[in-house]
């Protein structure tokens, strides 16, 4: 079996005490996958002091360099404490208008930090920049819906956008379970998944990385 990527996304969840609870929780699993943690800003220093078994990702990162950008937070500053970042999740598109043009900029600047990127897309059709890393597909309709894309549909998908963008590792993401997880993974085109909600529960998440383990 080759080794996968099993990615949490927090999103905007949890506090210190929370994710302090959190790790307690999380004994470090068997297995050779890779395992990201995507938290909040606001935690990336308390995990990255704390927590040696996972990988640690920002969800987002500014277009920007160091300067005068009130409130953005730049690559330079997230390499101190991730190796990863997410860019263009669609909750981010959606949200906070982050276009292309952004999407590029920011995939620039965390690049030229050093940092790798996780690049999230919904419709196979959308623009990828070329120095992303990995290419997460997230169809809008199964995020936080409980109703996840059939599997063989997700992976000729992912198989085609790998194809054409020339990105080697392809993710699916939305609403993956302990229960559906293998289903996903057991996919030849597909190289791990993309979590949300069931990563805020420490105990769920183990029971999916054990159950992505054993298929
Ligand atoms: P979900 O979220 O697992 O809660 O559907 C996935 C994501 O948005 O990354």
């Amino acid at each position: 079996m080759k080794s996968r990527f099993l990615v949490a996304n927090w999103k905007s969840n949890k506090t210190i005490a929370e994710a302090d609870s959190w790790l307690e929780s999380f004994k470090s699993p068997a297995g050779d996958h890779t395992i990201i943690l995507c938290a909040p800003f606001t935690l990336l220093h308390f995990l990255h002091e704390r927590n040696r078994a996972l990988v640690l990702s920002a969800q987002d990162v500014s277009p920007f360099g160091q300067g005068s950008y009130t409130g953005e937070i730049n690559a330079q500053q997230l390499k101190e404490l991730v190796d990863w970042v997410i860019i263009g999740h669609s909750e981010r598109r959606a949200n906070f208008g982050e276009t292309d043009d952004i999407l590029k900029q920011k995939v620039l600047q965390a690049k030229s930090a050093g940092l790798r990127v996780i690049f999230c897309v919904s419709d196979e059709r959308e623009t990828v920049p070329e120095d992303a890393d990995i290419v997460a597909y997230e169809p809008v309709s199964a995020i936080g819906s409980g109703q996840s894309e059939d599997p063989r549909a997700s992976n000729e998908i992912i198989a085609r956008l790998k194809e054409r963008i020339k990105i080697p590792i392809g993710l699916y993401g939305g609403s993956v379970t302990p229960d559906n997880v293998a289903s996903f993974i057991r996919q030849p085109a597909i190289d791990g998944v993309l979590v949300g909600g069931v990563s805020l529960d420490a105990a769920k998440f183990l029971q999916l990385i054990e159950n992505a383990s054993i298929s």
